[in-house]
């Protein structure tokens, strides 16, 4: 019996198979309840604290809408309205909130180094005896990323048999790595079969790609990193593209370095070399006609919204199983 009470949900390297799963099924269970207009009251009377200390429009209102459907109730804390600004510490913030609410959904990211803010989620998540909810930090996005293996499994059902590739596009804004990276794990204990393609300097975190290597082993999947955008979509079922900043690299170096790579960018001609259905992922927000061209986000290849949608069920699902 898979059992994820009172766990935090920083990573999904820290889950196995199995609960990734049980998260899944869930989350489809929800879904067609939510549908059915059948009551799923699971966390009456429970609260969660929501602490974005970075822009947000899917992420808080999709935990806000799951916590209201599941009866219970999210309160969205205005940063720059809490005690943090007179120098309340992080330990303090969270030692505090623990005595009120039953869960904590917390974003950070884009501070001076790359591993800082999941620093930071680590300090709250030990001073606090309720779950800590990772809603995006700078190295994961495991809520996104379970919501895009939902989309998958409605699309393909077996996700052994669905060819991703994920891959790095231009964009001039530096986002983390943290959909790439959760995507990877995802891929490596869901046995699917994933191409990373991205030009050179942009590889993600070597932990990520030696984890899920070693998971596809026993899984039945397989990762494969290429530098070619046209030859990583030839055959491809689904093409996820979007930009991400390179964890070696600082801000500077970064941006002097993918200004080269603009034609890192999906048009429907490319997405042609796919499998003739091949369609279209992002988490949004997009970067349109520099990531991806408005023909394919717009067009009947695109699952955008459909992840977007999916990010409600898989969060309620997330939210249940911790904290019921
Ligand atoms: N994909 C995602 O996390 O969207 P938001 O930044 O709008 O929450």
């Amino acid at each position: 019996m898979v059992n994820l009470r009172n766990r935090d949900f920083l990573a999904l390297m820290d889950f196995t198979s199995e609960e990734l799963q049980t998260i899944l099924a869930t989350a489809h269970d929800l879904k067609r309840k939510q549908v059915r207009g059948e009551a799923h009251r699971l966390l009456e009377a429970k609260s969660v604290a929501m602490i974005f200390m970075a822009p947000s429009t899917r992420t808080r209102v999709s935990f806000e809408t799951a916590m209201t459907q599941l009866g219970g109730h999210a309160q969205y804390l205005v940063p720059e309205t809490m005690q943090l600004v007179n120098k309340e510490t992080w330990v303090d913030t969270a030692k505090v909130l623990d005595r009120y609410v039953d869960g904590i959904v917390m974003r950070m990211y884009n501070l001076e180094r790359y591993g800082m803010a999941r620093d930071m989620l680590k300090t709250v998540a030990e001073n606090a005896t309720i779950p800590l909810i990772n809603a995006a930090d700078d190295m994961d996005h495991p809520c996104q990323v379970m919501a895009d293996m939902m989309t998958l499994q409605e699309k393909h059902s077996d996700l052994g048999s669905v060819r991703v590739v994920m891959s790095w596009a231009y964009s001039d804004r530096l986002k983390t790595a943290g959909v790439p990276q959760s995507m990877t794990v995802a891929a490596g204990l869901l046995g699917m079969k994933l191409t990373l393609a991205h030009p050179k300097g942009y590889d993600i975190d070597p932990k990520y790609l030696k984890f899920a290597k070693e998971a596809s082993e026993r899984t039945g999947g397989s990762i494969e990193v290429v530098h070619d955008l046209n030859e990583a979509v030839k055959n491809a079922d689904v093409v996820y593209a979007k930009s991400w900043r390179g964890c070696m690299m600082n801000e500077q170096e970064d941006k002097a370095h993918r200004v080269k790579f603009k034609d890192w960018i999906i048009t429907e001609p490319l997405m042609s070399k796919g499998n003739r259905q091949a369609q279209y992922m992002h988490c949004a927000p997009i970067d349109r006609n520099k990531e991806v061209t408005d023909e394919v986000v717009d067009g009947p290849r695109s699952l955008v919204f459909d992840q977007a949608e999916n990010r409600l069920h898989a969060q309620k699902a997330v939210l249940a199983l911790l904290l019921s």
